[in-house]
């Protein structure tokens, strides 16, 4: 059980500070390799397309909450993305001795959890390689709470950590969720895109947050606005 306590007038300039870092270095980040990746796949691509329209259709053309909850695919895009360009590093500190897998780790010492690596492992994840969102389908079926929980010894409870784990897990997770959503479902209806550029790789020496897998070079989109700007 958490327990909340209010926070002290002295440390919010700190948490202020941390929030908006947290928003401009992942979310934006992540919605680019979404919106590159989406680019990428003419199928993904068509997939997105028809949902937004169906999504806008039940809406009456806004893009409010209720319509994002309508965009399951789209999420799945952003997730699958997510899973490809994670961030680098997440740090915990030790409280008492303990075992892991064999190893003692004394109280003190830092553990040091590698998202990129577990999110690309091929023991957890079929085809790892390959951007294919579909894959969340079955998986949020199978591999999600208090099922996969139950088992202390299946590896897969800790294949997708984006967000990280636990009482320290990002608090902005659905809050970051859904400005994705909101920005690249209205990108994508009120924008004809396509990349200039192959999609880059990943520029690999940056570790903390989504920065991690900032892009290693330009990646230029060619973009025409379809209509005038939707709501
Ligand atoms: C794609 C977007 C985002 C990703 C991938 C992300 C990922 C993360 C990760 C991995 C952590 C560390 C978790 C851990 O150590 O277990 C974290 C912490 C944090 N995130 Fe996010 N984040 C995102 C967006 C946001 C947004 C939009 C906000 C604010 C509205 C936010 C606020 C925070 C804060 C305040 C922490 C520190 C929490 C603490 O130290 O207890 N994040 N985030």
């Amino acid at each position: 059980m958490y327990e909340f306590q209010v926070l002290p007038v002295n440390l919010a300039p700190n948490f202020l500070v941390t929030f908006s870092w947290a928003m401009q270095a992942n979310s934006s980040l992540a919605a680019f390799w979404t919106m590159a990746r989406i680019l990428s796949d003419a199928d993904v691509l068509l997939k997105v397309q028809a949902e937004i329209s169906d999504a806008l259709a039940t809406s009456n053309g806004i893009f409010s909450l209720e319509m994002l909850q309508q965009l399951p695919y789209l999420g799945y895009c952003i997730k699958e993305s997510l899973r490809l360009h994670a961030n680098g590093i997440q740090l915990r500190r030790v409280m008492k001795d303990v075992e892991i897998a064999g190893f003692n780790v004394p109280a003190g010492h830092d553990i040091i959890i590698c998202p990129v690596v577990v999110q690309n492992d091929v023991r957890l994840w079929k085809d790892a390689e390959k951007f294919n969102p579909s894959r969340f389908i079955e998986r949020e079926k199978t591999n999600s709470g208090a099922s996969a929980m139950a088992n202390p010894n299946d590896l897969s409870r800790f294949d997708f950590l984006p967000f990280g784990h636990g009482r320290y897990s990002c608090p902005g997770n659905v809050f970051a969720m859904n400005e994705m959503l909101l920005f690249l479902s209205m990108m994508f209806h009120n924008f004809a895109m396509r990349l200039v550029n192959a999609i880059p790789s990943a520029d690999n020496t940056k570790l903390v947050g989504v920065q991690h897998a900032a892009p290693a070079a330009v990646c230029r989109v060619f973009h025409v606005l379809k209509q005038p700007l939707s709501t």
